[in-house]
Order: C-alpha cells, then structure tokens, then sequence
C-alpha cells in the first residue's frame, strides 16, 4: 500500500517511527516544511489536492499540527497554537474532502485524548474533537472509510520525548510504536469498523 503521511518532518515524529515498522508499505512523508519529504500545508487545500492527486495514495494519515518545544503546555506563542488547532480541525476537513474527490479510500487521523486535566492543553482538546467530528460525518456520509487514533504518549516520539523531559506532571499513558502499527496494519486489514474512534491506551 502508499500511504501518505501528512505532519512528518523529523526522525522522531510518529509518522516516521510507524513507518520503520511497516516496512510492507511505500511511505511518503509530507510537512509544512517538507523537511523529510514533500511541502504541503494540510490547511491549504491547493496543496493538498495537488499533492494527492499526484501520489495517489491507497492511505492518507493526518498527522499535522502539534505543539513546538516552546508551546507545549506553556503556551506564550499564540500564533503558532492557533496554528496548530488550524492544522488539525480545518486541515481534517481539507483531507477529507480531497481524499473523497480522489478516491482515497481510507484516512487515518492521528489525535489524542478529548479532555485534558491541563487547561493549556485545550487548543490541543480541541483539535483532536475536531478531527472526531470529521471522522464520524465522514464515515456516515462519504466513500471514504475514516478511523481516528486516540493515542497516549507514544514512546520515543517529539511530543513523548517533550512532555517526559519536563517532568511538569502532565503524564499522559505511555503508547509503544508497535501497537499504533498493529493498529494501521489493522485498518489497512478491514479489522476496524469505518468510522472507529480507536483508543491505544
Ligand atoms: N507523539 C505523541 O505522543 C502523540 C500523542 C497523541 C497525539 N499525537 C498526535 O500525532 C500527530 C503527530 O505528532 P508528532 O509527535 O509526530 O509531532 P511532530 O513530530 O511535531 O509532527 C507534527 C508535524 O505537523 C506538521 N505540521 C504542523 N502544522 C502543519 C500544517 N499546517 N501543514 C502541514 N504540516 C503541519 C509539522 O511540520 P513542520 O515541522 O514542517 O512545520 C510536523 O511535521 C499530532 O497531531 C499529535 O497531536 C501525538
């Protein structure tokens, strides 16, 4: 399978850790920055449309938009949280709906818990819902089959790496790499009804 992922743009983004243990499929990684691969803003619908139109993926995974170092939980860099909330509930729209003009069949969304003990972590809250939303419309009312990943901490990752090296106390459950691939291995399988809501803690 091809399959796109959205928001990678280091070794330790999530996107770039799965695809080192599904060694079975073709990756194409894409970012704002387009450090690891291609340029595309996932808010940008011009982009996107031409990005997929061109890769023609079996799979689009939206993994764009978390915090950088110097607003994660400690927001004093509005803009680029505002920026990021974009990315991913205007940018689950925009993915979704170019994967339907595309004929993509499956979208995976990468998101997190809905609810948050941290009230700096709201933008990040509202994304994820954000992105639910897409998902559960998508599933109901489109030929794209659409599965949102409510994922923990996962291990090794940017955010992971992050948050434990601040030790503020914000502990979210620990994922491992193999199961967030067991889980798109299993989507990509059919073992997933459409329009999941996967939790892997
Ligand atoms: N890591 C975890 O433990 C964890 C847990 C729960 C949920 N998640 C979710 O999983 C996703 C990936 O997280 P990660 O840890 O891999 O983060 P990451 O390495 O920081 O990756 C985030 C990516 O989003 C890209 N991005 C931001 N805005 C964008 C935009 N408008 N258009 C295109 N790309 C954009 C960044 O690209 P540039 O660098 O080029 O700007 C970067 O490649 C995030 O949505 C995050 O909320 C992660």
């Amino acid at each position: 399978m091809k399959i796109l992922v959205i928001g990678v743009s280091s070794q330790t983004s999530v996107g770039y850790l799965l695809a080192q243990h599904l060694k079975d499929h073709e990756f194409i990684f894409a970012s704002r920055s387009g450090k690891l691969g291609e340029a595309c803003d996932v808010t940008n619908n011009e982009a996107v449309a031409a990005l997929i139109f061109r890769i023609k993926p079996d799979v689009v995974i939206h993994a764009a938009g978390f915090y950088r170092e110097e607003t994660l939980g400690n927001i004093q860099d509005w803009q680029a949280a505002s920026s990021n909330v974009l990315a991913k509930a205007f940018g689950a729209l925009v993915v979704l709906n170019e994967a339907v003009k595309n004929a993509v069949p499956i979208v995976i969304f990468f998101g997190g818990k809905m609810e948050h003990a941290d009230p700096l972590f709201a933008p990040f809250v509202v994304g994820n819902g954000a992105m639910l939303v897409a998902v559960r419309f998508a599933a109901e009312h489109s030929s794209v089959q659409a599965y949102y990943l409510e994922m923990g901490l996962i291990i090794g990752s940017s955010m992971g790496k992050l948050i434990q090296g601040r030790g503020q106390g914000v502990h979210d459950e620990e994922v491992h790499i193999e199961t967030l691939a067991q889980v798109v291995q299993g989507i990509i399988s059919g073992s997933y009804a459409n329009g999941s809501q996967i939790v892997l803690y």
